[in-house]
């Protein structure tokens, strides 16, 4: 498709100011962050606060504003049903847990599924002043910088970023890890899966592998990185599985191969 006809451009660009705005949102939060009241979920590790709530709610009041037929389903707030085809699914801010921590390693990601696809993936890491973005057809950049992924990296020589949380045993992860190490490779955890899905897109890490994943965690990512070339697990977008979690891996094309055995997918 040609730049012309995807027809995605403006929505992209919509979402790239609205992952500025947000962003900025989020970082005003973030340097006050002693006096944030944090609660927890389920999970007492799965923790949030006002700051993820007023994050979602500006993105939401941005695309009722711009697209108000648009779906949208957010990390904090749900589903809301699309009467024109596309849905936002969004995370205000991904790495909650390095957020209220006080560490940088944290983004607001903005995904759009048109027609079972993502086709528009924007991600702002703030402390980093970075901005990933890609769109179907459009590749991918990172501040305005084409981003290709480079196929003589593998797991022995680079980096795989690796996620848990405790929806699923925890041996899954264990196992991935241990053969990993095993095989010569090593993995980082920064806490934000989104940022780190975007780390592949840009060539930082060769891989990715987290058991379990939401929509909101993973579908800018993966626009990302399919956009820069590397491959990306299928994830399972239509009808009520969008609200259910898949296993995500990520993979630059020097190690697809070793990851997929690894994770056994
Ligand atoms: C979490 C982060 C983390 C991943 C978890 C996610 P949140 O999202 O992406 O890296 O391991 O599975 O739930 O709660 O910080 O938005
Ligand atoms: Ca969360
Ligand atoms: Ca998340
Ligand atoms: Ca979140």
């Amino acid at each position: 498709t040609s730049h012309a006809t995807t027809g995605y451009e403006a929505r992209q660009r919509f979402a790239e100011n609205v992952a500025r705005k947000a962003g900025a949102l989020a970082l005003d939060y973030f340097l006050r962050r002693e006096t944030l009241v944090i609660e927890t979920k389920k999970d007492p590790q799965d923790v949030v606060s006002i700051a993820d709530r007023a994050v979602e709610t500006l993105i939401r009041e941005q695309i009722a504003e711009a697209y108000p037929k648009d779906g949208v389903l957010g990390e904090e707030y749900g589903m809301a049903e699309s009467s024109s085809g596309f849905t936002w699914v969004i995370d205000p801010i991904d790495g909650t847990s390095p957020f209220v921590n006080g560490m940088p390693t944290w983004c607001v990601s903005i995904a759009l599924l048109h027609q079972g696809e993502p086709v528009v993936g924007v991600i702002a890491a703030p402390c980093q002043d970075e901005l990933y973005s890609a769109a179907h057809g459009l590749g991918a950049r990172l501040n305005g910088t084409p981003l290709r992924i480079d196929g003589s990296r593998t797991i022995r020589n680079a980096v795989t970023g690796v996620g848990a949380n405790h929806h699923v045993p925890p041996r899954r992860v264990a196992d991935f890890v241990e053969a990993l190490l095993t095989q010569g490779g090593t993995f980082i955890r920064n806490g934000s899966g989104a940022l780190m899905l975007a780390y592949v897109a840009a060539g930082r890490l060769v891989g990715y592998y987290e058991p379990y994943m939401h929509a909101w965690d993973c579908l800018a990512g993966y626009c990302l990185v399919r956009e820069a070339g590397g491959w990306f697990l299928p994830f399972p977008v239509e009808g009520e599985r969008l609200t259910k979690g898949a296993p995500v891996l990520a993979a630059g094309p020097g190690a697809i191969e070793d990851l997929r055995t690894l994770a056994q997918l």
